[in-house]
């Protein structure tokens, strides 16, 4: 054998006879989700290396790490394999695909610069928003996503997990929106570094075609900056042009597509 391989703590290099590591990989276990068990494969072969065999060893080896963590955990819930890349070669997705995986999503990654100035725009009569409630939110978030394609149907304490349980959630930074009595749009927001994150935002049916999401959008980045951040950033579907519309009419720009492609492995 031309390489040398060495594995420890759940990470492969390869070598060249020089030294040069010319592949690595690691697996990485993921327990937050309620629903699944997931482990991320992370790989990658510098160009010269490639189609010689280095990807199909390591992904034979990333699966057989990922099954010896599962292992050891309860049969309680499906366990995932997930592979996430930002460029679009076709070469690996094919390799993807030999080992069983699936196209799951593809987002794009989009950012607002706060020092643009922020439109200033107001809720509809008889709207207002109120402080952080993750209960209404919940509600909100069953009818405005109920309609999107692969809608999970989350308990509210899967979704409560998934979308705010996290440290870098700021619930002083979320919005909520209500019409009189009834929870009509809310955001999820989070702080990374210097960036402000819309996690996730939705507006009740009802209620759209308003005006109602874009001033939420706009709240939301009005926050961030009196909180002294630069950016605002968010992830939106590449199935979801209307809501790519919104981000785009109100300064995002497109940063990264990112896609994962999945397997089921129990
Ligand atoms: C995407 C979403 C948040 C937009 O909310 P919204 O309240 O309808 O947003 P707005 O009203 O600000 O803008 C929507 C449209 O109404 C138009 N509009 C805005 N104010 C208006 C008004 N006063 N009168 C008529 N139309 C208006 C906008 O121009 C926009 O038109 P377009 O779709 O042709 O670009 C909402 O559709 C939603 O919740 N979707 C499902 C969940 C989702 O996809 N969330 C985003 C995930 S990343």
């Amino acid at each position: 054998m031309r390489y040398q391989w060495r594995a420890k703590d759940h990470t492969i290099e390869v070598t060249d006879t020089n030294g040069v590591v010319v592949a690595s990989a690691w697996v990485e276990l993921d327990l937050r989700a309620e629903h699944e068990y997931r482990a991320y494969l992370h790989g990658e072969v510098v160009p010269e290396y490639r189609r010689q065999g280095l990807g199909s060893y390591m992904m034979n080896w990333m699966e057989s790490q990922a099954h010896q963590f599962f292992a050891t955990l309860p049969n309680d819930r499906p366990c995932v394999l997930r592979i996430m890349f930002t460029d679009s070669r076709q070469d690996a997705v094919e390799l993807y695909e030999k080992f069983g995986f699936q196209f799951f999503l593809a987002e794009d990654e989009m950012h607002r610069d706060l020092k643009q100035p922020i439109p200033s725009i107001s809720l509809p009569t008889g709207m207002n928003f109120v402080p952080w409630s993750p209960g209404y939110a919940f509600q909100v978030y069953n009818d405005a996503f109920r309609d999107r394609p692969g809608f999970p149907n989350w308990t509210e304490a899967v979704w409560r997990q998934n979308f705010t349980g996290f440290d870098t959630f700021r619930p002083e930074l979320s919005l909520m929106v209500m019409a009189g009595e009834q929870p009509a749009a809310y955001a999820v927001s989070a702080v990374e570094s210097n960036q402000g994150w819309i996690v996730q935002m939705g507006v009740r049916p009802a209620f759209r075609n308003k005006g109602v999401g874009g001033t939420v959008l706009a709240e939301a980045m009005r926050r961030f900056k009196t909180e002294g951040l630069d950016t605002a950033a968010l992830e939106v579907n590449v199935n979801n042009p209307q809501a790519a519309r919104l981000y785009e009419r109100f300064g995002f720009v497109l940063v990264k597509r990112v896609t994962i492609y999945h397997k089921v492995v129990r």
